[in-house]
């Protein structure tokens, strides 16, 4: 697990995406994995004004989304489906047809539970998973006490997660108890978790994450068996890391390997 902490959102939002656009630009037919809330907005705007600017090419890109209310039409201002198409789907050239949202309206969501992790498998897995974390340590809505072998269904909001969205809803009463959601064995299967976290509301999380046992009551926790993650954090959200000399020392490291000066070389 890499830990990269920047001084702010917006500079940690910057470095978040050049690693999605690195990939872009290496691999342009490649299925990326996506999130809403508020932590992925400065990350989208980032990535329109690079497919504006310099012509970042989204057209063979595939895209999942983590999770959808359920009930919402697409329509819904806060259904996720529109989250992605005002963010970011609307001001790229990502192939609509090619933008998966989990259907928050399906008849049978068992049956297109299943649908939707064959669909993810057709297009050959996904290479980087975009995560945001809730206040309780969830990811995607795997609320604690998620299996950490869940597959995509249905899930409960827990309490403190209706809290946390009622400010998008207007009211706690308004906010979805239901959400579908990919699982934490389905992000677990993605070649590359990018997590991003953002202020002092995550601080907790981010140290159990992080620094506290693998535990299906902080399902992010489960991304310490994953094989390749990068967590950016603002120094807010990483206020209560105990390690967090260390991860400063890996820090410098990359970039002595990167610029190729290894000072115990030269000094030698
Ligand atoms: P937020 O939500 O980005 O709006 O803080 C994150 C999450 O609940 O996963």
């Amino acid at each position: 697990m890499r830990v990269i902490i920047e001084s702010t959102p917006e500079a940690a939002s910057r470095r978040a995406a050049q690693m999605v656009a690195r990939l872009v630009r290496q691999k342009p037919v490649c299925t990326l994995g996506l999130a809403t809330g508020g932590t992925p907005l400065k990350l989208y705007s980032e990535l329109i004004r690079m497919h504006q600017e310099e012509g970042l090419d989204f057209s063979r890109v595939t895209t999942f989304n983590l999770d959808e209310y359920v009930g919402l039409p697409p329509s819904h201002e806060q259904s996720y489906r529109y989250f992605m198409q005002k963010n970011l789907f609307d001001h790229i050239n990502v192939d609509v047809r090619n933008t998966n949202v989990p259907d928050g309206r399906a008849l049978d969501f068992e049956k297109y539970g299943e649908r939707y992790e064959q669909m993810i498998a057709d297009a050959g897995g996904i290479e980087l998973q975009v995560l945001g974390i809730g206040t309780d340590g969830h990811i995607a809505f795997n609320e604690p006490g998620s299996s950490l072998g869940s597959r995509t269904r249905l899930k409960t909001l827990a309490p403190e997660t209706v809290r946390d969205n009622a400010r998008f809803f207007g009211s706690e009463k308004a906010v979805p108890r239901l959400a579908i959601t990919m699982g934490v064995g389905t992000i677990l299967e993605s070649r590359r978790c990018l997590l991003l976290a953002f202020g002092e509301n995550k601080a907790d999380a981010i140290a159990a994450t992080i620094e506290g046992p693998v535990t299906a009551q902080v399902t992010a926790s489960a991304l310490q068996l994953h094989r390749e993650v990068v967590m950016v954090l603002d120094e807010a959200a990483a206020a209560k890391l105990a390690r967090r000399e260390y991860y400063d020392e890996v820090e410098s490291a990359h970039r002595m390997l990167e610029t190729g000066k290894l000072p115990w070389i030269e000094e030698a």
